[in-house]
């Protein structure tokens, strides 16, 4: 089958692909380390790249002052809106050239730290970024880039991937490239306390699935199976947490941990059909990604149990949700069972409301499509079983 094939190929070509990790900074209140790092990069003209709800919260201006007060020149794109899109790329790439920056921190969730990538790549190849969608298209060393993430889920802070939206074509692309793996990554607790629960739920979820998905899919190594484990370890214990007690600050910082560790895990191992499907749920009908993550992740997690019930069981074992001694497939059932569980804890719902019938099959085709030869999955799936997963999401759904 071409597709093992490849996979197989790509599991071995992956190993000679150095994927950088960013410096990793810390704590409560370190975004003022932005200013130590810009500096030793010798960046004084940067752009921050974020959005309108951080600078309403008063986090964009406070950065900028901060940047001022050291003799940092500040140029403010905050106009990222959620699945970044072509033109806003455009139009921060053009404002990054025409003000000659040298540097540029992305302050935000997953959204903004994607966009600034692409400003970033797009302004240094001076080519549109649908130029560089693929493998290893920019090549390049980007300027200076930091990322403070304001959410604990994508872990884009620790990736070598943007997803970019064609809006025209109502289809998401990606740009991965090793030269997209930000210089530095802030994780800063004190942004995300007042992040609303609902938002915690999803994003918190979404990094579970990176967990997961690295975790059983066939380029795991043993390397990428440890930043899986510490990630899921984390989020089973934190996420209920910062779900009922947003402002405990400790909790948020082992989240924004958990998502880093998920992020260096699938980045270099890729993901799966949680998010093939997520993607164009969230292409379709904007649905936030992390949300589609995590109602599809049950269901992909079923569809898979026949060849990835070892790998569960792992889990199961490692994270002492069973006694050593259990049954392989009774420890796998009980990993499937704890992350329902979990789901279940933070309210996340079990079907869609804006999926309609006519489009199952576009988006079933769409998802295997994404995932054939590049996601390296457990069990290859059918258009058809894609299908009938999609319509268990149906609002109608018995
Ligand atoms: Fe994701």
């Amino acid at each position: 089958m071409l597709h093992r094939l490849v996979i197989f190929i790509r599991r071995y070509v992956n190993k000679l692909i150095h994927v950088p990790k960013p410096k990793l900074i810390c704590g409560s209140g370190k975004i003022t380390a932005t200013v130590t790092e810009l500096k030793a990069r010798n960046a004084v003209n940067v752009m921050i790249v974020s959005d309108q709800v951080l600078t309403e919260l008063g986090f964009t201006q406070q950065l900028v002052i901060l940047l001022q007060n050291h003799n940092i020149s500040v140029q403010l794109f905050d106009q990222v809106t959620p699945d970044p899109n072509i033109a806003l790329v455009e139009q921060g790439c053009e404002q990054y050239l025409k003000h000659s920056c040298d540097g540029i921190v992305a302050l935000g969730g997953g959204s903004v730290i994607d966009c600034a990538k692409a400003i970033a790549a797009s302004a240094t190849k001076r080519k549109p970024v649908k130029a560089l969608a693929g493998l290893f298209r920019v090549r390049t060393s980007l300027p200076p880039f930091i990322a403070i993430p304001t959410t604990a889920g994508t872990g884009s802070e620790a990736t070598l991937v943007a997803v970019i939206t064609d809006s025209e074509q109502r289809k998401k692309f990606t740009v991965i490239d090793p030269c997209l793996v930000p210089h530095v990554a802030i994780l800063d607790a004190n942004l995300m306390v007042g992040l609303p629960a609902e938002i915690t739920a999803n994003t918190g979820m979404d990094a579970l699935t990176h967990a997961i998905e690295s975790y059983i899919g066939l380029h795991s190594t043993s390397e990428t199976r440890a930043y899986s484990l510490a990630a899921m370890e984390r989020i089973f214990t934190y996420l209920p947490l910062v779900y009922t007690q947003g402002n405990d600050s400790e909790a948020r910082q082992e989240m924004a941990i958990a998502s880093y560790e998920a992020g260096l895990a699938f980045t270099r191992t890729s993901v799966g059909y949680v998010h093939a499907i997520a993607h164009q749920l969230g292409a379709i009908y904007h649905i936030p990604h992390g949300l589609a993550n995590a109602v599809v992740l049950p269901h992909i997690l079923d569809f898979s149990f026949e060849q990835a019930y070892p790998a569960y069981a792992e889990i199961a074992y490692q994270l002492k949700l069973v006694a050593q001694n259990t049954d392989k497939q009774q420890a796998a059932i009980a990993f499937v069972e704890r992350v329902k569980a979990l789901s279940q804890e933070i309210n996340i719902p079990t079907r869609f409301s804006q999926l309609k019938v006519e489009d199952i099959e576009e988006i079933a085709q769409r998802a295997i499509n994404e995932a054939y030869c590049d996601y390296p999955v457990p069990k290859v799936m059918s258009v058809l079983q894609c299908q009938q997963i999609v319509k268990k999401m149906l609002t109608t759904a018995n």
